[in-house]
C-alpha cells in the first residue's frame, strides 16, 4: 500500500519511529511534516536522534490560532493527497496536525487510520480534546493503547475497526532504553540521581492562564530540591510575557533531546508535568509523577497509585510531592503492562496489512 503519514508535533515524532520501521518492511510510506513544530530542539533533533526518515513533504505551516492553523494544514495536506492519491493517511495522537489529517483524507474518501485512538480525558476545554474526538469519528482503523480507551470509544458508538494494539510509545521506549542510558546529562547539568524533580508545563490552560502559571513556578520554589524545567517555548514565551521571575531553584532550560529527556526522567525523585506522554513514561519507568492538570487520559497510572492529580494550585502541587516523595512503599505499588508489550508498531503494521487485503 501507498500510506501518507502526517507528524508536525514533538510526541508525534517519536510515535512515527518504531511505526515508521515497521511500516516500511511491507508498505511505501510516505511522510508529511505540517511544520507545527519547527524549532531545531523541538523537531530536527528527533529526526536524528530517532533515525526518522526525512519528510517527503514540510508545509513550514508554523504557529497560529487554531482555527488558522487547522485550516492552512487542511488545504496544503489535500494538495499532498491530490497528488499521491494514497490507499491510507496515518495520523497519530490529538494534535491539530492529527485533525487537519484526518479530515482532508476523509473528505477525499481515502481511509483514515488513527494510531492513539480512543483516549479521552472528557475536558472539551482542552483543543486535544476536540481533536482526538472529530478524528476517533472520522476514521476506520483505530489503533488504541489500552482497554480503557476501547471502552470510550464504544460508548461513542465506534466499535467497528478498533484494535487495542498498545501505545507506541512504549515501543520507542523500550526500543531506546539502552542507549538512554548511555547519556550524560546528568553529568552535563552536575546532577545527582535521585536528588531533583523534573517538570514540564506546555497545556495552554497552564501556559496562557496567568494566575495558573504563577502558582505554578510558585509551587516549583517552593520545592527543597532543584527542579529542571526544559521550558517548551510557549511556557517560556508566558513567563516572559507575564514577566513571572523564576526562583533559583527552578532551571529553565531548553527543550531536551529524546534520550536525555528518559535518562533524566528515570533517575528523577519526582517528574511534575501537564504532558501526556510524560505520565505514562514516568509509570512505565517507575517515576512518581504529580500531573498539573485535573483530568488524565491515562487513568491506569493514577489508579496504580504513581500518579497524582493536582491541578495547578500551588499548595496541592506542595503536598501531592510531598505525599509521592515521602510514602516508601513505591516498590509495592500495582505495575502492569497496561501500555502493551513494546510490540505495537508490528500489531498496527499487521492489520494495516490485512486490511489491505479485505
Ligand atoms: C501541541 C499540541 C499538543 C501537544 C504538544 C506537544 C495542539 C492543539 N496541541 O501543543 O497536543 O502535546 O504540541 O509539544 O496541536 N512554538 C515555537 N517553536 C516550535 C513550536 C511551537 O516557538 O517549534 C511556540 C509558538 O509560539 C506557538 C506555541 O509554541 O504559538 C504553541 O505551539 P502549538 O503548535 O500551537 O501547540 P503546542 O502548545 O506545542
Amino acid at each position: 500500500m501507498k500510506i501518507v503519514s502526517i507528524i508536525g508535533a514533538r510526541p508525534q515524532f517519536i510515535k512515527c519511529a518504531p511505526v515508521s520501521r515497521a511500516l516500511r518492511k511491507d508498505h511505501q510510506e510516505i511522510l508529511v511534516h505540517t511544520g507545527q513544530h519547527y524549532d531545531e530542539n523541538m523537531s530536527g533533533i528527533f529526526f536524528e536522534e530517532l533515525s526518522i526518515p526525512k519528510p517527503d513533504y514540510h508545509l513550514g505551516i508554523g504557529s497560529g490560532t487554531h482555527g488558522a492553523q487547522t485550516g492552512r494544514m487542511l488545504v496544503a495536506i489535500e494538495e499532498v493527497l491530490l497528488q499521491e492519491k494514497p490507499d491510507m493517511v496515518l495520523v497519530y495522537g490529538d494534535t491539530n496536525s492529527t485533525l487537519a489529517g484526518a479530515l482532508a483524507a476523509a473528505k477525499l474518501h481515502i481511509p483514515v487510520a488513527h494510531v492513539e485512538a480512543g483516549l479521552r480525558s472528557f475536558d472539551r476545554s482542552m483543543p486535544e480534546e476536540v481533536n482526538r474526538v472529530l478524528t476517533d469519528h472520522a476514521s476506520d482503523l483505530l489503533f488504541v493503547p489500552t482497554g480503557n480507551g476501547v471502552s470510550n470509544l464504544a460508548h461513542e458508538g465506534i466499535e467497528k475497526g478498533v484494535y487495542r494494539v498498545g501505545d507506541v510509545m512504549v515501543d520507542a521506549l523500550f526500543f531506546n532504553q539502552e542507549l538512554a542510558g548511555r547519556s550524560d546529562i546528568l553529568q552535563q547539568l552536575d546532577l545527582d540521581a535521585g536528588s531533583y524533580y523534573l517538570a514540564t508545563v506546555h497545556r495552554a490552560s497552564n501556559t496562557d492562564d496567568e494566575q495558573n502559571l504563577r502558582s505554578i513556578m510558585a509551587a516549583f520554589a517552593a520545592l527543597e530540591r532543584p527542579v529542571i524545567l526544559p521550558a517548551h517555548p510557549r511556557t517560556r514565551k508566558y513567563l516572559e510575557k507575564y514577566e513571572i521571575r523564576t526562583e533559583e531553584n527552578i532551571r529553565l532550560i531548553e527543550p531536551l533531546p529524546y534520550l536525555d529527556m528518559l535518562r533524566l526522567m528515570s533517575q528523577a525523585t519526582a517528574v511534575l508535568t501537564d504532558s501526556g506522554g510524560v505520565q505514562k513514561e514516568a509509570y512505565i519507568l517507575k517515576v512518581p509523577c504529580i500531573t498539573l492538570r485535573e483530568n488524565t487520559e491515562w487513568i491506569e497510572t493514577v489508579e496504580d497509585g504513581w500518579n497524582l492529580l493536582a491541578g495547578a494550585d500551588a499548595g496541592r502541587i506542595i503536598a501531592a510531592v510531598h505525599q509521592m516523595t515521602g510514602e516508601r512503599r513505591n516498590q509495592q505499588k500495582g505495575h502492569s503492562a497496561h501500555y502493551g508489550d513494546g510490540t505495537a508498531a508490528d500489531e498496527i503494521r499487521r492489520i494495516i496489512s490485512a486490511f489491505d487485503k479485505e
